[in-house]
């Protein structure tokens, strides 16, 4: 099983958490970790689970760099349907209105595309005192587990 790790992030905390998921689960599969940036949406393909971890700045937005990530997906409309993924968000309830927004409005968008959610968003808040790879490792290791199961 192929698993590509897509992160959206201004200061490397979803990509940190990548790493920290890869680490934990990443043994006996073949594991990619790539910038949302960098990453055309029409690309995804059938092969591959996606990890998609993203922050929220500004106003409940994408960071910069995963901003054109969602655009392409509202400009060109793929079909994603052939595309398996699970999202986990990275926000700060001093943000409550905008709490974890920009893996709201990517979820939101991928499943418009129809790609194929698997288990619930995770979210971490910046707020609470537990560290973001012990909420994100322990919803990775379940996540796996109902991809695995759907895969059988
Ligand atoms: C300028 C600024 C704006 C932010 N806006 C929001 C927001 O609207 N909603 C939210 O939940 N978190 C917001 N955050 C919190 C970040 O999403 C959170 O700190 C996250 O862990 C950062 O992850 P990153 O290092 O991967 O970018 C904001 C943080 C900063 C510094």
């Amino acid at each position: 099983m192929k698993i590509h790790f897509l992160y959206g992030t201004e200061t490397s905390t979803a990509e940190i958490l990548c790493e920290d998921i890869e680490a934990e689960l990443g043994d006996g599969f073949d594991c990619t970790i790539t910038s949302l940036g960098d990453v055309d949406p029409a690309d995804l393909d059938g092969e591959t689970f996606y990890f998609v971890v993203t922050s929220t700045y500004g106003n409940g937005d994408l960071p910069m760099a995963a901003q054109p990530f969602y655009d392409k997906m509202e400009a060109d409309r793929p079909d994603l349907s052939h595309v398996k993924f699970a999202i986990f968000g990275l926000g700060d309830m001093v943000f409550s209105e905008t709490f974890a927004f920009g893996s709201k409005i990517l979820m939101e968008k991928l499943l418009e595309r129809g790609a194929q959610m698997v288990g619930e968003r995770g979210i971490h808040d910046a707020s609470s005192p537990e560290l973001p790879e012990d909420v994100a490792v322990p919803w990775a290791q379940e996540i796996m587990g109902l991809a695995r199961a759907e895969a059988a």
